[in-house]
């Protein structure tokens, strides 16, 4: 009896803390969909309070009245028996068609913002992404602005912009919390999503589908800017990167000679592979490993000594056998590729 009680209590106490601190575990982060940032990201996060708050007095009244019933109608003395009841109409009736109402309120809204938040219901979209899910990173290509980029997808703020998701392998989802919901990335289907920033900034997207070993490194950003600044991006992205000087000029000898090629491509050069990321423009990029690091020359030639050993599992092998002055050239010339 005692050992009940107290199991009772813990489990009410936990769950009225998680209650709590729920709707505050948000608010240190950017990577929330508490914090919308944008008109369709608000209708998914009302919608999320309208039912956690529904959750919430429910869960308060039920506990409640447990609570009362097991310290009002508990057991005095040994022999005691309750009354002993046999159905109620009135009060099935009433717990049956309150549940089924509160989920009608909640059916009608979902349905409502499923429509608000369809790319149907905005304008038409100004920019095409096509998003390939690897394991693990995301590539960006703009097929109308012959542009391919990773990890981050630069748009233009307070714009429409239509997002067609494919994977080369498993199945992965792309996801801004602030910006759009979940939506799949499936190998041989191409799904479709679109988003919008309203106000420039950067914005953390996820992987939201469990891939693998490194499912939980597989980060973006997105970073939208105002449309002036977003054309600059898109001019400097469509200009071959200029030749090197100094010691990148022995870097991209250390490039086109080394295995580099056989996965990644740096536009005007022998490189072309297309396993890994494009890094034509490397050195504009803020991230590297999908976000695992910031792009600095240390953390690159880390990151090109021994990718496996930051990130397991990963396809990109490790090079001990490259030599310190090599790598250093070689982080020179990709941090020049602006
Ligand atoms: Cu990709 Cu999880």
């Amino acid at each position: 009896m005692h050992s009940s009680h107290t199991r009772l209590f813990r489990f009410f106490a936990i769950s009225a803390l998680l209650a709590l601190v729920l709707p505050l575990a948000g608010c240190s982060s950017t990577q929330s969909i508490l914090e919308p940032a944008t008109s369709s990201a608000r209708e998914i996060t009302g919608l999320f309070y309208f039912i956690f708050y529904v959750a919430l007095a429910i869960f308060i009244i039920v506990e409640g009245l447990l609570i009362y019933f097991v310290l009002r109608y508990q057991r005095r003395a040994r022999a005691e028996l309750p009354a002993q009841v046999h159905g109620n109409t009135p009060i099935e009736i009433a717990w049956t068609l309150a549940p089924a109402l509160i989920l009608a309120v909640v059916f009608f809204l979902t349905v409502r913002t499923m429509a608000a938040t369809n790319i149907s219901a905005q304008p038409p979209a100004t920019v095409q992404v096509r998003v390939i899910g690897h394991q693990w990173w995301w590539e960006f290509q703009y097929p109308d602005l012959g542009i391919v980029t990773a990890d981050e997808l630069h748009i233009p703020a307070g714009e429409v912009v239509g997002v067609t998701l494919l994977s080369d392998n498993v199945i992965h989802s792309f996801w801004v919390p602030q910006l759009t919901g979940k939506t799949d990335v499936v190998p041989d289907h191409e799904n479709k999503t679109w988003l919008r920033a309203d106000a420039p900034g950067t914005y953390n997207g996820q992987c939201a589908e469990f891939c693998g070993a490194q499912h939980a490194h597989m980060l973006f950003k997105v970073i939208a800017q105002p449309r002036a600044d977003d054309e600059a991006w898109v001019r400097q992205q469509q200009t071959p990167p200029s030749e090197p000087t100094g010691e990148a000029v022995r870097g991209k000898q250390v490039f086109e000679s080394g295995a580099c090629i056989g996965c990644h491509t740096i536009q005007n050069t022998k490189g072309q592979g297309k396993v890994g990321p494009n890094l034509t423009h490397l050195g504009s990029r803020t991230i590297i490993g999908a976000g695992i690091m910031p792009n600095t020359p240390d953390n690159l030639a880390q990151w090109i000594r021994n990718a496996p050993s930051l990130k397991p599992g990963i396809v990109m092998p490790a090079f001990p056998s490259l030599s310190d002055a090599d790598l250093r050239a070689l982080v020179a010339y990709l941090e020049s590729l602006k």
